[in-house]
């Protein structure tokens, strides 16, 4: 009998597409559970990029130890991820874990957990593994909506950022096995997919197939897969790639373009490579080539030499694009890095914080203002699942990536409904099924 893993995953979306490739790599031996009390396995994927983050895994880690790994059914337990390398020696050294493996070290996990064998970590970073034939075991998901990994790893090195160091250099992965996993997908009934990389613009493979190839390709697949993406470095966003984007309606029309700051002289210390005015003409060129495109973004408030004229320059810029949808963060030095090295992290703790919060506001007013414009329009939307809040409707995204909840109908999961927005909050759109649609 197959014996029993359970995977508990932490960061961003590349790390849950991962864990499927981790369960896929581990399935001759053993067989996903759902509850971590029945594990023999139990495998922690980690995120290193902010204090906090690393923070709450440690915790994590000692709790599981209580929980299951002291005890006499003898769970082993192990941290897989970006944390893996920064915290290998410190964790067995204080024996709270029986492996480490690295994100590009998940072919050797039936090894380390091999009990006959004598190596039990693994953190080497690799220039070429893509996992690209590896078939993800898709055990998180709901059955509509899947990741796929096209790329690994960032050449990019932001200042602050730690990621070229957890996951190495960039690679793109070879578009053949890209197609295999999403001809899989289709046969399976998924009606989305969503490309992941670091930086996906940069993807590239044998020298001239890049990403707008890539999305061309897919789009003329099939009409009713609708495609994302995720992330487009500002730098490297082509006017190719969004002219492919306004011509196929199954290639959805919502760009995460993180910004970081408005301010040019904290954009060259973070080492972003464009200025604000390169981003706005960015901005500029997704609304002209797609006015319906939604826009959102990252942002990090006080990072090292900030002043309060930069920070007012990140307000701006705010207002200028208003983004339908932000991801916030205060400044963490991760060790490691250019910043932690040779930058002083010196905007003061509640300063920080302060700045954060405003940034907060800003938001919460720019996506409820881009929410209430929608009322009174109608959308296709793809039904994902059933509200969380009342099992009477059903939970759906629009091509913009906007979140609509709506009362059931005749209607299934996996099915595509024109939907006409009745009301709002600053988070969500509410409205009801109808028979036509105007975007
Ligand atoms: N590759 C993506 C981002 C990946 S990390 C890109 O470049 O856009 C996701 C976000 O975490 C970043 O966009 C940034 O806003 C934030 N982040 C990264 N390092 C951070 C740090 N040291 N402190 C605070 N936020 C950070
Ligand atoms: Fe980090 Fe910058 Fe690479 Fe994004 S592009 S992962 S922020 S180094
Ligand atoms: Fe975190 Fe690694 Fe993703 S540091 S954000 S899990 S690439």
């Amino acid at each position: 009998m197959k014996k029993k893993l359970y995977i508990e995953t932490y960061g961003c979306q590349m790390n849950v597409a991962d864990s499927e490739v981790v369960a896929s790599i581990l399935s001759d031996e053993y067989v996903i559970c759902t509850d971590e009390k029945e594990a023999d396995v139990i495998l922690v994927n980690t995120c290193a990029i902010r204090e906090n983050a690393e923070q709450k895994v440690l915790k994590r880690i000692q709790e599981l130890n209580v929980l299951y790994r002291k005890k006499q059914k003898k769970v082993k337990l192990g941290l897989i991820g970006c944390m893996a390398e920064r915290f290998s020696t410190q964790l067995l050294k204080e024996d709270k874990v029986d492996i480490i493996a690295g994100p590009d070290a998940y072919r050797s996990l039936p090894i380390l957990l091999d009990e006959n064998e004598k190596d039990n970590v693994n953190t080497v970073l690799s220039t070429v593994e893509t996992y690209d034939d590896i078939i993800p075991i898709r055990y998180a998901s709901n059955g509509v909506a899947a990741f796929v990994s096209i790329m690994r790893g960032c050449n990019n090195f932001c200042s602050y950022c730690v990621v070229p160091y957890t996951r190495g250099r960039e690679r793109s992965r070879d578009p053949k096995t890209i197609m295999h996993d999403i001809e899989i997908l289709i046969e399976k009934a998924y009606k989305e997919i969503t490309f992941l990389g670091q930086n996906v613009n940069s993807y590239i493979w044998e020298n001239d197939y890049r990403f707008h190839h890539l999305m061309e390709d897919v789009a003329r697949l099939n009409q009713n897969l609708r495609i994302r993406f995720a992330t487009s470095h500002p730098k490297d966003l082509s006017d190719n790639l969004l002219k492919i984007m306004a011509a196929y309606p199954n290639i959805c029309k919502s760009i995460h373009l993180p910004a970081q700051s408005g301010s040019n002289q904290v954009l060259q210390k973070m080492n972003r490579k464009y200025t604000r005015e390169w981003y706005l003409e960015r901005v500029d060129a997704i609304k002209k080539y797609m006015p319906e495109a939604t826009i959102s973004t990252d942002l990090i408030a006080g990072f090292c030499g900030e002043t309060e004229e930069d920070h007012q320059a990140t307000l701006s810029l705010m207002q200028t694009v208003a983004y339908d949808y932000a991801f916030m963060f205060k400044y963490s030095e991760r060790s490691g890095t250019f910043a932690a090295k040779q930058l002083k992290d010196d905007v003061a703790e509640e300063v920080k914080t302060r700045r954060l919060e405003e940034i907060i506001a800003v938001q919460r007013n720019s996506s409820h203002k881009s929410n209430l414009a929608d009322i009174g329009k109608t959308f296709e939307v793809l039904i994902e699942g059933h509200s969380k809040r009342s099992a009477d409707f059903y939970f759906a995204r629009n091509s913009q990536n906007k979140v609509i909840v709506f009362p059931k109908t005749k209607h299934t999961i996996g099915d595509y409904v024109n939907v006409k927005v009745e009301s709002c909050t600053a988070a969500t759109l509410f409205g009801k099924a109808v028979e036509e649609k105007t975007i």
